[in-house]
């Protein structure tokens, strides 16, 4: 299930934010991290199976619009589904809302389009 990033979650938060190809720099991951939790328009989510953290997406809010700024799944985790489980859970949450992605998100946006709406 999808659950709101809070501050005892931001070491795990790091390290899956860190297998995004624009967020190696250690200086420009803790000001990522900042950013989430100072910026309204900024939400970041985890995705928690039993106990375990294994993923996190992370958005840009606007009026009609939800930009998917990061999206990031555990290595020993993927390809079983959880990256488009997250998709079709903002997709839920944000029913009202466009869903969108950036430069870095687009690829797998595109690649779920299909099967993460939320009427699935
Ligand atoms: C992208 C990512 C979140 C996908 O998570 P996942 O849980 O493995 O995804 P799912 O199991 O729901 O979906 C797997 C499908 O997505 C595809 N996929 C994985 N990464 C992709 C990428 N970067 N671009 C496009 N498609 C991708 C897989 O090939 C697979 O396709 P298939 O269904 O035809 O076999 C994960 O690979 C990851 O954390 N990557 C590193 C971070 C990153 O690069 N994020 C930006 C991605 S644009």
């Amino acid at each position: 299930m999808l659950i709101r990033y809070k501050k005892s979650f931001e070491k795990i938060a790091m390290g899956l934010l860190s297998f995004m190809p624009n967020e190696k720099d250690l200086r420009k991951l803790l000001q990522t991290i900042k950013d989430y939790e100072n910026e309204d328009n900024l939400q970041l989510f985890l995705w928690r199976e039993e106990e375990d953290i294994i993923g996190l997406v992370g958005v840009s809010l606007t009026e009609n619009n939800i930009e998917v700024q990061h999206i990031s799944v555990n290595p020993s985790h993927r390809q079983l589904g959880i990256g488009k489980a997250m998709i079709k859970a903002l997709n839920d949450m944000y029913a009202e809302k466009e869903l969108t992605a950036n430069e870095y998100t687009e690829a797998f946006l595109l690649k779920c389009e299909e099967g993460c709406k939320s009427s699935d």
